[in-house]
């Protein structure tokens, strides 16, 4: 039995909560929340269970260290407050505590990240004798785990292509994801930060440049590209409503290029309903979403994969299975040698122990 603490109750974090809560292998022992509301709320109201947990959510973080858990699910914001990320995630490493986490992306390929987050990180866990393990969907799952399954059926690879296609029309969160991507400006505003130079380059070419070093390739560059696609009809949805002129779907791709060619390709096509950008890639089979791997090779492969669930939206369902990229990794984690741990390390067979019961 491996005792948890869950750190953050947001859209992720509040699905692993409902997971460690589940599951039998699993003790909730603990639960941090920013938000004032949620103080000093039982961990079942955070995440929808009717059943009382007795863990009550506290932002005390020297109270949840003292509970020595085994492992903290680290799932706040952690992108767009990076230096208080890491001094939360270092303080449970510090004392001895693994952290699996879904924030701070850049660590789903923690061996290449920059210095001013590796290091700390790095001695962190040094000086706990802990580890970290940072992982998602994507970035995560659709260029790793997806694109190890589509190369183990192939003889030889020229090409690898990664790719969301995804409808955010009713992902309700315009404050950070709809501002950050630019949706509802105009040409001649100002640039949105995801597109400023370099920041989607530094957001891929972790895993884009990880990728090239296990199939022991060198990359002579890795460059982006990016293309808006403006309304001509009003659209309105749940994220937010975009006028004519103003920018309803983005396509924007990651690439590692050799010989002048894109060998390895990270894009996404995002659009605000299906009405937008018309001319684009759909996800197959009239899905809201898709994550895709396509190597080109012998033979050509292509997977599709589609989360869903009976009463969620697929962005939920997309956040369910963020949570379970690190929950499903706890056991392992915990039994890891100390350091930045990748998915490179884990046997896909210990992913999957304790699913069922
Ligand atoms: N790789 C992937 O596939 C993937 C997918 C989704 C998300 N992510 C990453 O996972 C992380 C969580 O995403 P999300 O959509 O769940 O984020 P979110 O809902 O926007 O925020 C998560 C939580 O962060 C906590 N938080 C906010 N400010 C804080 C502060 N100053 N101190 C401590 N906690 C604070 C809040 O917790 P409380 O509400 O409990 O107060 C909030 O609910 C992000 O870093 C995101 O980039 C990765």
């Amino acid at each position: 039995m491996r005792r948890v603490v869950q750190f953050s109750t947001g859209n992720v974090g509040r699905h692993s909560l409902h997971a460690i809560i589940g599951r039998p292998d699993l003790e909730l022992v603990g639960v941090h929340a920013a938000s004032p509301d949620k103080i000093g709320r039982d961990a079942a109201e955070l995440c929808g269970r009717s059943e009382p947990t007795g863990i009550i959510a506290t932002d005390d973080i020297e109270a949840l260290v003292a509970l020595a858990p085994d492992c903290v699910v680290y799932t706040a914001q952690g992108e767009t407050r990076p230096m208080a990320a890491i001094e939360q995630i270092a303080t449970f490493l510090r004392a001895g505590i693994n952290v699996a986490s879904t924030s701070m992306v850049w660590l789903v390929a923690p061996r290449l990240a920059d210095d001013w987050l590796r290091v700390p990180l790095e001695q962190a866990c040094k000086q706990g004798n802990s580890s970290l393990y940072a992982n998602g969907v994507d970035p995560g799952y659709s260029g790793d785990t997806e694109v190890f399954s589509a190369l183990s059926l192939v003889t030889r690879a020229e090409s690898i292509t990664v790719q969301e296609i995804f409808d955010y029309a009713n992902y309700d969160d315009f404050e950070f994801t709809g501002t950050t991507m630019g949706f509802g400006l105009g040409p001649d505003d100002e640039t949105p930060p995801l597109f400023l130079p370099g920041v989607l380059t530094n957001l891929w070419s972790g895993p884009i440049r990880n990728l090239a070093g296990l199939l022991g390739i060198e990359l002579d560059e890795v460059r982006q590209r990016i293309e808006p696609w403006y309304a001509t009809d009003t659209i309105e949805c749940i994220m937010t409503t975009v006028e004519p002129g103003q920018m309803g779907a983005i396509r924007f791709a990651v690439e590692g290029v050799r010989d002048g060619t894109p060998v390895i390709t990270m894009e996404h096509i995002t659009r605000l309903t299906a009405a937008a950008a018309p001319d684009w890639e759909y996800p197959p089979d009239n899905h809201t979403g898709v994550h895709r791997v396509v190597v080109e090779g012998e033979p050509r492969v292509e997977i599709n994969t589609h989360v869903s669930h009976p009463r969620l939206d697929t962005t939920d369902a997309g956040c369910i299975s963020t949570a379970a990229r690190v929950v499903n990794a706890i056991d392992w984690i915990c039994a890891a040698p100390s350091g930045l741990l990748s998915i490179e390390d884990v046997p896909p067979a210990a992913l999957i122990r304790g699913l069922m019961w």
